[in-house]
This record gives C-alpha cells, structure tokens and sequence, in this order.
C-alpha cells in the first residue's frame, strides 16, 4: 500500500519531509505555496523542537511528486510575495558562489537567477507567478547540491530578533555581501553571476542586486548596538563554511552594522 502525504508552504513541506523520514514506503506529493523556499527541490527540513532549532538532512525527504498551481500564490500578502521571491533570488546567488557548487548546481543557478531578476526587475508588473514558481524550483535544486552560504548563516537570528520573513531577512544579508565579496575577493564566479544578471561587471550585478531590494520597498528594521553582538555570536557556522571567503568575527560584526545601517547611529 501506498501512502501519499499531501502537504502546502514551506514548513507544512518540512513536517512532511520529517515524517516521510519516519516512513520511507510513503510517497510524498507537496504543493508549494510560496514559490520561494524551493524547500519542494530539496533534501532539507527545518523543524523546531521546544523552540530549538533542528536542521535535518536526508536524501530520502526529497519530495517524489511537487504539483504547481499559480493560483496559490493569489492568497499570499504582497509582503509575503516579495519576500519568498527574495528568498529564491539569495539561493539562486548563494548556491552559484558556494564552495560545493559543481556543474550541475550552477546550470541551476544560472537559470534561476537570470529568470528571478527578470521577474523582480520591474515589479510587480513583471512578476509571472508560474515563472517564479519554476524559477524558486531550479534555485531549490541549485541549494539541494551546493547548500546556502554566509547570506543564509548570518540571516536566523535576524528573523527571530525582528520578527521580519526569512526572504526579506536573507536578501538583507546578501545585499551587503554581495557588495563585500566584490571588493574583497574577486573571483572568476562573479563573473559569471554578472552575466546571468545581465550586467556587464560584478559590481553592477552587486548593484543591480540592492536596486531590486530597494525598489521592493522592503527595509532594514531599526537595531541597536546590543542586537550587533547579538547577532555576531549567532551566525550558523555550517552554512558560513560554505562561502568562498572567510569571515572572520570582527568583519561578521562590521558586516551586520552595513545589513542594518547602524554604522555612526
Ligand atoms: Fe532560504
């Protein structure tokens, strides 16, 4: 007998993912109603236990059918629409730069970012949700190879302390270390991140990266200098391995000074 676990958004996906794990002749069917989280494409489950994070990993929780409705997404807030496709966009850019990435993953992500800055470049009017929703699936399967990188380790806390969505937090992050990969470590990859954006060098893509996020109308929330330290001893350190420099603790700190324009407040 066939079990079929149906299941809709991010983390009812999760759930499934976990009991798919308890029960693995099930067959799990998910319908994403974000078309942000990939979490559909990916061997990934976020889960909280008495309010304790876990972060499980399993080949066996890839989902075997994802159904795709558009219509969906007609339920979601604007500010919730915004923020998954910024979710998408930090996958499709953080999987593309990731130590792990290999061929397969950055064919992923090139197609994913080249469609998602499309998508977001002049929105809402050019925001096409079954584009977006196939577009946060190919950057789903880019992460489910390369996984997420510094913009992911440094963007938890940032949820929790300000009660902001993880897109909006994580495209917060990026927008800055994009910015500082560029000055500070040049590689080939940028490039070709570059090109896949349309940009003509690294530092326009860069750009190009903060214009979509500013023309979103999303913003930094208001942080004090107590929530910086807060913030620098939470950073995910195996998620920041994943970024193609190190980082060390006072740059993480300068880092999120730039994220929450708290630089001379
Ligand atoms: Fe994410």
């Amino acid at each position: 007998m066939r079990i079929y676990t149906y299941c809709w958004g991010g983390s009812s996906i999760d759930v499934a993912k976990y009991v798919k794990l308890n029960n693995p002749e099930a067959k799990l069917a998910v319908i994403p109603t974000t078309a942000g989280s990939g979490s559909e494409a990916t061997r990934f489950a976020v889960l909280y236990e008495d309010g304790k994070k876990l972060s499980i990993t399993d080949d066996i929780m890839i989902p075997d059918y994802v159904l795709f409705d558009p219509e969906l997404l007609k339920y979601l807030s604007d500010y919730h629409r915004k923020s998954s496709a910024l979710d998408a966009l930090s996958h499709a850019l953080e999987s593309f730069w990731s130590v792990n990435a290999d061929s397969e993953s950055q064919n992923f992500s090139r197609e994913a970012l080249t469609n998602i800055t499309r998508l977001l470049e002049n929105y809402p009017e050019s925001y096409k949700p079954e584009e977006m929703l196939m577009s946060s699936y190919k950057a789903g399967r880019a992460i489910n190879i390369s996984q997420t990188t510094a913009g992911h380790a440094m963007c938890y806390k940032l949820t929790g302390l300000f009660k902001i969505a993880h897109g909006h937090a994580a495209a917060l992050c990026n927008r800055i270390l994009f910015r500082w990969l560029v000055n500070n470590k040049p590689l080939l990859v940028l490039n070709n991140i570059a090109d896949s954006m349309s940009c003509k060098s690294p530092e326009e893509a860069a750009e190009k990266f903060c214009a979509i996020f500013d023309k979103l109308g999303l913003e930094p929330p208001r942080a004090s200098s107590h929530d910086i330290e807060i913030l620098a001893e939470s950073v995910n350190p195996e998620r920041l391995k994943n970024f193609p420099a190190e980082l060390d603790k006072i740059t993480i700190k300068n880092l999120y000074q730039e994220i929450l324009n708290t630089n001379g407040r």
